[in-house]
């Protein structure tokens, strides 16, 4: 007899105009996106229904997709905050914590070539959603990161799905049992595979300053504000290689970790290897931003 029930594992996403079970969602193999990783995506944080900072998502996503020239006219992009909406219900993520994902790639065309297809090509549009878990335990003993060679390319302000070089510096850092790596250029410390970096040095907050050398964080953004009206001293800066062993604090942000307190850098402990005071406050004020709904 034919199962007339879906699998409890196929979540409903939405790709291309459907929303359908995530088991039957398929990409075309002539796919931009499979073939040269030329797409971007975002990662948006929902709590109980509502989305986070939605406005700045959608204007960074609007810049990536300017960057390489892919077009979304602003109707489509409405829809889209629609579509996520829906994901959210559909899913039963209406209660507690979830993330919405979002991948436009230049769309598929044969046979390949390097150069952009014609411009009536169709992007691939994908969303989907998941449960997020709170990370509330590891915040209470922070983690450990690993320092990596960034070797990347000069255009890290843009949230490509072109991430191998995140990907095998994660994967360094998983086989180093560490939670995160931190990419370093030039003698500076820059951001990590998939978070911002934060430290506090003679009692001056501390991050590097947005430039194509790392992603313009939504968390960061937001931390940067929260620091600011704390009466924090701010500076826009990276901390140098040369300059870790001074930090007293260092802290990690993004979507998915809020702040995320570093407690140990390669094989040494940050101050007494336990999580700072700044990093609880910036913490606190952050998830109390977060609780008043601000940011849409
Ligand atoms: N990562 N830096 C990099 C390299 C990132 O990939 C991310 C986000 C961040 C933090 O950005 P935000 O605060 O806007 O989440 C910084 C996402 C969540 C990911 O790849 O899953």
């Amino acid at each position: 007899m034919q199962a007339i029930t879906p699998s409890v594992a196929a979540r409903t996403v939405y790709l291309n105009g459907e929303f359908l079970p995530s088991d039957q969602a398929a990409v075309s193999v002539d796919d931009r996106g499979f073939l040269f990783a030329d797409g971007v995506y975002e990662v948006t944080r929902v709590l109980s229904g509502q989305f986070v900072e939605r406005g700045r998502h959608r204007r960074r996503l609007e810049r990536g997709l300017r960057a390489l020239e892919i077009r979304l006219t602003t109707a489509e992009l409405d829809r889209l905050d629609e579509v996520a909406d829906r994901l959210i219900v559909e899913n039963g993520l209406g209660v507690g914590e979830a993330t919405v994902y979002l991948q436009v790639t230049r769309g598929a065309v044969s046979p390949r070539t390097h150069q952009f297809p014609a411009v009536e090509t169709r992007p691939t549009v994908y969303l989907s959603a998941a449960s997020l878990t709170s990370k509330d335990e590891l915040r209470e003993h922070g983690v450990s990161a690993i320092t990596v060679p960034d070797m990347r390319w000069a255009r890290c302000d843009l949230k490509t799905v072109n991430l191998l070089p995140n990907a095998l510096a994660r994967q360094k850092a998983a086989v180093a049992g560490a939670y995160e790596a931190l990419f370093v250029r030039d003698g500076v410390l820059l951001e990590g595979s998939q978070t911002n970096l934060f430290a506090v040095i003679d009692g001056e907050l501390r991050t590097a300053p947005a430039t194509n050398y790392i992603l313009p964080g939504v968390t960061r953004e937001v931390v940067l504000e929260v620091a600011r009206s704390a009466g924090m001293h701010v500076r826009e800066f990276p901390v140098l290689a040369d300059e870790v062993y001074r930090a007293t604090e260092f802290f990690l942000t993004s979507t998915t970790n809020d702040v995320m307190p570093i407690v140990r850098i390669d094989d040494d402990p940050v101050s007494d290897g336990r999580p700072g005071p700044v990093s609880r406050q910036l913490h606190s004020a952050f998830m109390e931003r977060l609780s008043w709904g601000a940011g849409e």
